[in-house]
Parts: C-alpha cells; sequence; structure tokens
C-alpha cells in the first residue's frame, strides 16, 4: 500500500519541538495580557464572501492563495488565511462594541495559504495575532508596535528592523491612487498580466506584486508620502513621537506596502536581519484598519492590530525552549512493589511532581535505561524485598548519590530533592 503523507507545506509539529513553540506561547499570552488583550478564538473555515470583502477582491491572497471549496450544500467556504477578519466578524457579530467601547483581544492559530513553500512559509503556518478596536489615537498604533517589540525581547530575540510607514486615510489613498495610474501609464504593457488588471482595478496593489518586472518598476514609482494629508502627516508625526518616547528603534520607510487591502494609516513590520530564514524575514506585520469594521456592516470604528508568524519566531529561537519541569521514574521488581510504584507515581503526580514508571514488568537495568532515557532527576527503586521491609532507594541520576527512605517519607523527600535541584 502506498504510504501515506502529509500535505505539501503542512508540517507536523513533533514532540521534540513543541517546547520551543510552548516558549513562544507562553510567551506572547503573557505580554499580550499584560497589555490587556483578552483571548479570542474564531472558527478556522469562514464563509468566502467574509475574506473577498476584507483582505480585497484584486490582492495575491484573495486571487491566488486562499483554499476555497463548497459545502455539501453548495456555500463557498475558505480556510482562514488569516485572523483578522475573522475577528471583526466575530466581533461585530457578539456586539462586543455595545459590552466595551475599545475592545483588545489576541488570538493563537493555525492559517492557510496556497503559497509556494520554503523555509519560512508554509501553507498551514501559525499566527499571534492582536486587535484592538474603537481608539484612533497614534497613541495606540506606538503602543501596539512596542507591544510587538515586548514580545521579541522577551522572547530574547535581537537584530531586529522596525519598518513604519502610512498609507493615509481615504482621501490621500484616492490622490495617490491617480498618480500612480498616470506614473504606470506609459509601462502598462511591462506589467504581468496580474498588474494589468490591478492597474485598472487596484493600482496601489501592482506596488505588492511578486513578479521581477513588476518590482523592479515599482521601486521607480512614487510613494504615497507626498500624497498624505496633513491630517495624515500628524498622525505618523504622532505614532513617531510615542516611539521615541518608549524608546523604540524604528526606520519610516516610504516603500513600505503591505499584502492586504484593509489598511489606512500606519503599517508596520518586523524583520530579523538573521540568515536563518533567508527572504522570509518578517517576523510581524500589521497596521491600522479605520475602515473595515464599518466595510463589514458594523458602526465607524477605528482599529489597529498585528500578526507574528510563529515558525518564523521558532526558527529565530534556535536551541531556545521551555523549560521542561525535572522528572521522577519510579523502577518497581515483583508485583507488590509495582502496585505500590503506581501508587506512588500517582501521588507524586498529585503532588505537582512530573512522575513516570515502567509499565511492563522489566530488569532494574531495563527500567534504569529507561529513567535515562526520558531524563528523570530522580529515580526511586523499590523491590518486593525492600517493600517488605519499608523502604525505597532514591537514586539522583545526575550526581549519582543515593539514600534508603522509609516508604512513609518518599513522596515528600522526593519533592524536597527536587526543589532542591530546580
Ligand atoms: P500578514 O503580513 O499577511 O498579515 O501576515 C503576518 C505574518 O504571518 C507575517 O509577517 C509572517 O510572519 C506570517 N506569515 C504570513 N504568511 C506566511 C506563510 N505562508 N508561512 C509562514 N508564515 C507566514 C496578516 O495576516 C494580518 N492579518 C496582520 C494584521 C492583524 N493586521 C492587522 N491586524
Amino acid at each position: 500500500m502506498d504510504p501515506i503523507h502529509a500535505i505539501r507545506g503542512m508540517n507536523d509539529l513533533l514532540p521534540g519541538q513543541s517546547a520551543r513553540w510552548q516558549l513562544v506561547e507562553e510567551t506572547a499570552r503573557s505580554v499580550l495580557e499584560r497589555y490587556g488583550y483578552r483571548e479570542i478564538r474564531t472558527p478556522v473555515v469562514e464563509d468566502t464572501r467574509l475574506y473577498q470583502r476584507s483582505i480585497g477582491e484584486t490582492t495575491d491572497i484573495v486571487e491566488k492563495e486562499m483554499y476555497t471549496f463548497p459545502d455539501r450544500k453548495g456555500k463557498l467556504l475558505t480556510l482562514r488565511p488569516e485572523g483578522t477578519a475573522g475577528v471583526v466578524r466575530a466581533v461585530l457579530e457578539h456586539k462586543l462594541l455595545n459590552e466595551d467601547r475599545a475592545p483588545k483581544v489576541y488570538y493563537l492559530g493555525s492559517m492557510f495559504r496556497y503559497e509556494r513553500p520554503q523555509k519560512g512559509r508554509y501553507r498551514q503556518f501559525y499566527q499571534i495575532g492582536a486587535e484592538a478596536f474603537g481608539v484612533s489615537d497614534a497613541l495606540l498604533d506606538a503602543e501596539m508596535i512596542a507591544m510587538a517589540w515586548r514580545f521579541l525581547a522577551e522572547l530574547g530575540l535581537s537584530g531586529l528592523e522596525v519598518r513604519l510607514n502610512s498609507l493615509g486615510e481615504a482621501a490621500s489613498r484616492t490622490a495617490y491612487r491617480e498618480k500612480l495610474v498616470e506614473a504606470l501609464r506609459p509601462h502598462t504593457a511591462a506589467l504581468c498580466a496580474d498588474c494589468q488588471r490591478r492597474y485598472e482595478q487596484n493600482p496601489l496593489r501592482v506596488l505588492d506584486c511578486k513578479v521581477e518586472g513588476c518590482k523592479a518598476l515599482a521601486a521607480t514609482l512614487p510613494n504615497i508620502a507626498e500624497s498624505l494629508t496633513e491630517a495624515d502627516r500628524k498622525h505618523l508625526a504622532d505614532v513617531e513621537e510615542t516611539l521615541h518616547d518608549l524608546g523604540i528603534t524604528y526606520r519610516v520607510d516610504p516603500q513600505l506596502v503591505r499584502g492586504l487591502d484593509y489598511y489606512t494609516r500606519t503599517i508596520f513590520e518586523v524583520s530579523a536581519a538573521s540568515s536563518e530564514l533567508g527572504t522570509q524575514n518578517t517576523v510581524v506585520g500589521g497596521g491600522r484598519y479605520d475602515n473595515l469594521v464599518e466595510q463589514l456592516g458594523g458602526p465607524p470604528t477605528p482599529a489597529v492590530g498585528f500578526a507574528f508568524g510563529v515558525e518564523r519566531l521558532v526558527l529565530l529561537l534556535g536551541e531556545k525552549a521551555k523549560p521542561q519541569q525535572p522528572r521522577v521514574f519510579v523502577a518497581a521488581l515483583g508485583h507488590p512493589a509495582r502496585r505500590w510504584a503506581i501508587r506512588t507515581v500517582e501521588a507524586l503526580r498529585a503532588a505537582g511532581a512530573s512522575a513516570e514508571m515502567e509499565y511492563e514488568a522489566k530488569s532494574l537495568k531495563a527500567q534504569l535505561r529507561r529513567a535515562d532515557k526520558i531524563g528523570a532527576r530522580i529515580t526511586l527503586v523499590c523491590g518486593d524485598g525492600e517493600l517488605s521491609r519499608g523502604f525505597a532507594q532514591m537514586k539522583h541520576m545526575q550526581g549519582g548519590g543515593q539514600r534508603d527512605l522509609p516508604l512513609a517519607d518518599v513522596v515528600a523527600a522526593t519533592l524536597t530533592a527536587l526543589n532542591a535541584s530546580v
């Protein structure tokens, strides 16, 4: 029979790797909750129209990368390619804006994009995202960047660069669109087929095209900075001022664009200089999306958010991982001793320790090998002889010391020894 493999671009996370993921996820929860964000979980599958209306019909994501399929009744569904649209839908559906005028939420979960897989780019990948609603002041944009930065700092990641830009409000983008169309007009024949269409429908998307010829042309086009309204310039200056106050180093990059259509005003990305990630070196991307809530049928509500790519963070972390709890192994010889062993591991676990035993009747040597293999800090050894005399032996696996303990003291003495060894 043909073996069945995982789908290309979709990876298994194996037990040997999970401590690094846990470090990322637990650090994220800790940081985000300190800034007042609370967890939200939305479905992995949504109505396809949600993404068409939010990410934008002419984006690469909607045009080429969505996993879209009809359900059994023919309704078009899509595996979420990102988290923001689903969060906005949920916020509106559950009227969260009525309960709190400025809700802050975060999420962890898998996203799906049919991209060409390579290091740091997958078809199923994980994001940690945060979204804050109801505030248009630039203080929140800057705090969002500070929060991303603190998370990276607490993971111990350095050598990262924050890039910032403003895409302006609608008036700025309308003015910019006209300038772009004019600048692109003499070059339309050189554009890829997608961009020829985008030139008509949404010329700003040409700036984000991945095709080499279009990329080279995009670099010569006017950028949005000159088209920003006074209010937009002030907003960007305010974000910068607060970043200074918070001690965050950044670079304004007027060429920075994003792959999703919903952004207004502030956009930002943080990328790693490390060669570990190669070209897929953006670890977090985000920005303001002041029109999206209204676009999806809600009241006019400003919002700002970001999302981290977890695989990319894990690649940058290298060997750093969540420290594992020290473990105890109980080796028993003979039936009565094995019954004592299962009660003892249970009592140790109830007291908060991580404890295991050998379930099959095996030789002492085999059991000690197992204790070594699982990295036990302490092994308790008890045979029927010891049991009848009322004691067990405690072995320190690293230091090599050992001593006899009365059975009644085993749990307390093991916990004390574990704490002393941490
Ligand atoms: P995005 O830039 O499309 O933004 O994705 C955010 C991050 O997800 C990227 O910087 C990258 O680290 C990671 N990522 C994206 N695609 C892949 C992939 N194929 N494989 C591995 N990692 C990937 C968004 O998704 C927006 N929803 C962010 C946001 C939230 N804006 C406002 N709120």
